[in-house]
């Protein structure tokens, strides 16, 4: 039986092998609760494709759900937003001396800066464009990853105040970002915090008036209230990853990945499967190829641990994982071909979720979700339910 001969119609029957189905509803369903729970204002991180969900459709969904800012990582993901319309508050925290920031100062995207060489190019390009830049200044409170070391936070501010009464920019706010908000101990967020406000008052005494503070990210806003601070800056949680460790907060799962069984083979016990025979059939049984892999950014540890729903039923993917094929050993399951594979989908409905895959390949839930793509298509819906199609 093929395909076409199960939905009845050849044109029902779609072209991408897999398919990520993104639901924008349940995105603007977590935003608002983020929004509920924090009471702030909520800045939706939609760098890396919207972590795969795809930018554009996120930060129109993200907006009307009620965030008031954006926030991605680099300029050109800035730039991006504004080519496609977007005129809200656009935060980009990774420009560098080396970027050109022409276009982001003219059009109005707020520049993070962490050091003096990236405050001077903000100002030049302020000055070769007649705009006044926005920028957001950047403190290391204990992450050592991004941010002013505190040694140099005084003089960095005392620059940036320099350059406001010169008139070439304005520093519209001050953040950090927190590493162990998903930690049920809060000593070491709290440390950052105190470290923060401290940063705040240095700012304030180098004559910076800044209007927005900012420090939590997702597991923050749900977990850590005395990090809210006038704004969030969430990413996962819009997602529907659930990133404290052991609670849940209602978020909602945004993708699910379905793909469908290409092909079939009975084997016999003893038979060995995929590259390097790592998989050998215990028992006479089916095996069902699954046109998706690693090219299409599923991990190739999926093979030790992860499972797949065919039919209601979850089967084992089993031996080598390749660049576009998997294998599911569905045993003597009535599965034919053309039946419909759910990679991601709801634990609600007993489907693995990219949380569980992390679990199985020793990743986090953010890795699974933006490694997914390569061939596969994308398709938004907007369930006004939990329930997916
Ligand atoms: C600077 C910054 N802020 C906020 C976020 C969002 O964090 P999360 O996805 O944990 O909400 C990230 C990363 O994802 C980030 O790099």
């Amino acid at each position: 039986m093929t395909p076409a001969d199960r939905t009845g119609s050849p044109a029902s029957v779609p072209t991408a092998l897999a398919t990520r189905i993104v639901d924008l509803a349940a995105i603007a369903r977590n935003i608002r609760r983020i929004r509920e729970h924090t009471g702030t204002d909520v800045m939706a991180v939609v760098k890396a494709d919207g972590f795969g969900h795809g930018w554009l459709e996120v930060a129109h969904t993200a907006l009307d759900a009620g965030a008031k800012w954006l926030g991605v990582a680099t300029v050109d993901e800035a730039l991006d937003l504004r080519r496609a319309g977007v005129t809200a508050p656009v935060l980009c925290w990774l420009a560098d001396p080396w970027t050109n920031l022409l276009d982001a100062v003219q059009q109005g995207v707020t520049v993070s800066c962490a050091n003096r060489e990236t405050l001077d190019a903000v100002a030049g390009a302020a000055g070769e464009t007649g705009a006044v830049a926005e920028v957001h200044l950047e403190l290391d409170t204990g992450m050592s990853r991004g941010g002013a070391p505190e040694a140099e936070w005084l003089a960095l501010c005392v620059a940036a105040a320099e350059f406001e009464r010169a008139g070439s920019l304005v520093v519209t706010g001050l953040w950090s970002h927190l590493a162990l908000a998903v930690d049920p101990d809060p000593s070491s967020t709290d440390a950052q915090r105190l470290a923060f406000e401290h940063g705040v008052e240095v700012a304030r005494s180098a004559d910076l008036a800044p209007m927005t503070l900012h420090l939590a990210n997702s597991a923050g806003a749900l977990d850590h209230p005395d990090t809210w601070l006038d704004l969030v800056r969430c990413g996962a949680s819009l997602y529907g990853i659930e990133t404290v460790l052991g609670r849940t907060h209602g978020l909602e799962s945004a993708m699910r990945v379905v793909s469908r069984v290409s092909q079939l083979r009975r084997v016999s016990a003893g038979t060995g499967v995929s590259y390097s025979h790592a998989y050998v059939a215990e028992r006479d049984t089916t095996l069902v190829l699954v046109p998706v892999g690693y090219g299409d950014g599923i991990p190739r540890d999926l093979s030790h641990g992860g499972e797949v729903v065919i039919g209601g039923l979850r089967h084992p993917v089993v031996g080598a994982i390749s660049m576009d094929q998997l294998i599911v050993d569905v045993g003597d399951h009535p599965v034919v071909l053309g039946d419909e594979v759910v990679l991601l989908g709801s634990p609600e409905k007993g489907e693995p979720d990219a949380q569980e895959w992390a679990d199985v390949t020793g990743t986090i839930s953010h890795e699974i979700l933006t490694g997914l793509g390569g061939r596969m298509a994308r398709r938004h819906i907007n369930a006004d339910t939990k329930a997916t199609p």
